[in-house]
């Protein structure tokens, strides 16, 4: 059996993208909030709600982030409460907007930093923001944030990196999702900021272009270069015109996926995340007392390949192992060491899915 990949990119091919391209050579335009883009940003809006949020597109889902916090105009130092099990790029944008982390901890079955964790650290700890994250492309409850919000007054920005497809955007909630080449719209690098705050999303998109104002000419704040080519509109409106097929496609295929590796491996568990999201992550939860590592080896052996996303977490690496946590999030640090991320991909097939069960049940019952 050959080598089965962790992941295998779903990118339009270069015939798809072509008529687009043909576009960009008409018009000779570029970069610069260009008609591609344009276009991708209300076929988006329009897929996020009736009516439709405001948005704008941005280089990655990281810079989103990072403009996002520095739109909200918080003070130097506030403070950001995020999951400590989250991918890096989740605190950095936190640290690069001038802000300060705090990690807080995890539900157990869903693996999210929801608004009862969030109430929680509040008790204990003063916050300034929330950004939580829809950890492996689950859902996160933006109705209840909205209430979390309105209760608070905090502002709530999701990082969904992972799950666009999947998130609804809030009245008072602001999202954030990710291109990148690995996600389920995937188109090289690319990001995309949501909200029903007007006003808010046209200062990220003034942050995306220098801080310039437009309609002066004037830099109103120091902003960054951090605008979506039409290049990358180009792929992302060819990977639109296919979306509705991959979405189902990936939907029945984690659904199939799911049951046959509880059917092999009963002690697993799998995330508690709605069945009618389209993920692109497969991340299990063995069982007590199994260490994800020895997993991970056994498989590697037989040719599949597994990463345990989002480890070691926050506070494991030197960038974040300064910041504060909060109650030292127990259920996160008990989550973690058992977590494991098998191959996930539309190109799998039901050989190589039997494959990854039985050798998956072999590593947990060895001999
Ligand atoms: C939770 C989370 N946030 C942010 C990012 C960064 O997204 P991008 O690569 O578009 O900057 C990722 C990437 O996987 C992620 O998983």
């Amino acid at each position: 059996m050959n080598r089965i990949q962790l992941l295998r990119p779903d990118i339009p091919s270069a015939d798809e993208v072509i008529p687009y391209l043909r576009q960009i050579d008409a018009s000779r335009w570029y970069t610069n909030f260009g008609p591609l883009v344009n276009r991708l940003e209300s076929r988006l809006a329009s897929m996020l709600g009736s009516p439709a949020p405001a948005v704008v597109t941005t280089s990655s889902c990281t810079l989103g982030l990072e403009l996002s916090l520095a739109a909200l105009g918080l003070p130097a130092g506030a403070r950001v409460l995020v999951p400590a099990l989250t991918f890096v790029a989740t605190a950095a944008a936190v640290l690069r907007a001038g802000l300060v982390p705090v990690l807080g901890d995890v539900d157990e079955r869903t693996w999210l930093l929801n608004p009862e964790i969030a109430r929680g650290t509040l008790d204990r700890l003063a916050i300034d923001c929330i950004m939580p994250v829809t950890t492996f492309g689950c859902r996160q409850p933006a109705g209840e944030w909205d209430q979390f919000s309105s209760e608070t007054g905090l502002p709530v920005v999701i990082d969904a990196a992972g799950a666009f497809g999947n998130q609804d955007i809030g009245e008072r909630t602001a999202v954030v999702f990710s291109f990148h080449a690995t996600k389920a719209l995937g188109i090289g690098e690319g990001g995309l900021v949501a909200a029903r705050n007007q006003g808010w999303v046209e200062r990220v998109r003034r942050l995306t272009n220098f801080g310039i104002d437009l309609s002066s000419g004037m830099s109103t704040a120091a902003g960054t270069n951090a605008k979506m080519s039409e290049y990358h509109a180009a792929v992302g409106l060819a990977a639109l015109d296919r979306w509705p097929e991959r979405k189902m496609n990936r939907q029945r295929l984690g659904a199939a996926y799911g049951r046959a590796l509880l059917a092999h491996c009963p002690r697993i568990r799998l995330q508690s995340r709605p069945q009618d999201g389209s993920y692109t992550i497969m991340q299990l939860l063995l069982p007590d007392g199994v260490m994800a590592s020895a997993v991970a080896a056994a498989l590697r052996v037989r040719g599949i390949e597994t990463r345990s996303w989002y480890q070691p977490l926050l506070d494991g690496h030197p960038a974040f192992s300064g910041c504060l946590v909060d109650r030292d999030i127990p259920v996160a640090r008990t989550l973690a060491p058992r977590m494991l991320g098998v191959p996930f991909h539309l190109e799998l097939d039901d050989g190589q899915i039997a494959y990854i069960c039985t050798s998956l049940s072999e590593a947990l019952h060895p001999g």
